[in-house]
């Protein structure tokens, strides 16, 4: 088992030295947890993969604390800088083209970095001690459910690490929106997340909003390359998953013991079978997504034979809760 670093200046400047030395570490972040590794060290970036049993041509986000990182690491384009300004630190990543030093396994051979200065007291902390970009991307086996606290990294991790930074349950608990600005000319959400496209788009007034990236993309420079966040089939629960929207009672009868989960709490009866859950006591999109990830973990291992989940409408950080629960429930 990992151990667990607390979240006190010990706990941090342990982290610190084991990240300098080359080790991966489980951090804290406010969207998720991550396993971190020093960006610019092409063996620790191995082992990260090597760890989330993660195929090679899928890039890592670096996470950075000071400007002055982002300009080491890539082309910082003007326009874009108030944007950041405005959003950072926080749960938005911007691609652009990468300098250099970035080693290629990094960013899977492409010309191109996923940047993110997060907002977290204790990854914030973290960075500013070791002075060093961190490589991080989520802190679960290639394809599982995201991790939201230490627990859930422990769980299906922490044979294969060394140590765990404990920072608490994350704020948010949905996965940063990455944004693709390396096309000075326009800009492209290649993931939903927190951070809506009616927030961006009034940041980047002179360029062209290219529509979302709904599946699985090919960046252009590296015919085949697939970007693994938007894998059809990825944040998936052994269980078979269902969506709805409406009350499927006849399906879930055809389950001897299924869970049914609202997005906020239901008084539904009349399934003898099934037990139900709600994500959220209010319905706001918010508590949806900050609890979302821990409720599918902990049905996942209640022993159902089926989850059915109710999908929220696709509008601001909804889109980003549908868009994790349509991948969740993909076949494989
Ligand atoms: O909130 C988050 O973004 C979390 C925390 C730990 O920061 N990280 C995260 O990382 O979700 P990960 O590795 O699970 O997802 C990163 C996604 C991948 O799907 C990858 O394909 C995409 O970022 N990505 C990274 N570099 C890219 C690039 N140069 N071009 C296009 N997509 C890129
Ligand atoms: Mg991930």
């Amino acid at each position: 088992m990992a151990t667990i670093l607390r979240n006190t200046p010990e706990g941090i400047g342990r982290a610190a030295v084991e990240l300098r030395n080359g080790a991966v570490v489980a951090v804290p972040t406010e969207t998720v947890y991550g396993l971190a590794g020093h960006a610019l060290n092409e063996k620790a970036c191995r082992f990260i993969f090597e760890i989330k049993g993660r195929p090679l041509i899928d890039p890592l986000i670096v996470h950075i604390a000071e400007y002055a990182q982002l300009h080491e690491l890539a082309e910082v384009p003007e326009d874009i800088l108030p944007m950041l300004k405005n959003l950072w630190p926080g749960a938005l990543t911007v691609v652009l083209p990468k300098k250099a030093c970035v080693p290629g396994i990094v960013t899977a051979g492409l010309k191109t970095v996923a940047i993110r200065m997060p907002k977290h007291p204790v990854m914030r902390a973290l960075l500013q001690e070791i002075r060093l970009p961190l490589a991080a991307p989520s802190a679960n086996p290639f394809g599982y459910i995201s991790p939201t606290c230490a627990e859930h990294v422990q769980k299906h991790l922490g044979e294969k690490l060394g140590f765990i930074l404990d920072g608490g349950a994350c704020e948010i608990g949905l996965e940063s929106t990455i944004v693709n600005l390396s096309n000075p000319e326009e800009w492209q959400i290649l993931r939903h997340g927190p951070v809506s496209s009616e927030v961006i788009a009034p940041c980047l007034p002179e360029r062209k909003m290219l529509s979302p990236k709904e599946s699985v993309i090919s960046p252009s420079e590296n015919s085949g390359q697939i970007a693994p966040g938007l894998l059809d089939r990825h944040y998936s629960p052994k269980t078979p998953m269902f969506l709805f929207s409406g009350f499927p009672a006849d399906t879930v009868r055809a389950f001897s013991r299924a869970a049914v989960v609202f997005l906020k709490r239901s008084n539904q009866s009349g399934l003898e079978h099934a037990e139900v859950f709600w994500f959220s006591e209010d319905g706001s999109m918010e508590s949806i997504a900050h609890n979302l990830f821990s409720l599918l973990r902990k049905l996942d291992e209640g022993g159902y034979d089926a989850l059915f989940v109710e999908v929220p409408d696709g509008f601001g950080i909804g889109l980003a809760i549908n868009d994790r629960l349509r991948r969740a429930a993909a076949k494989r």
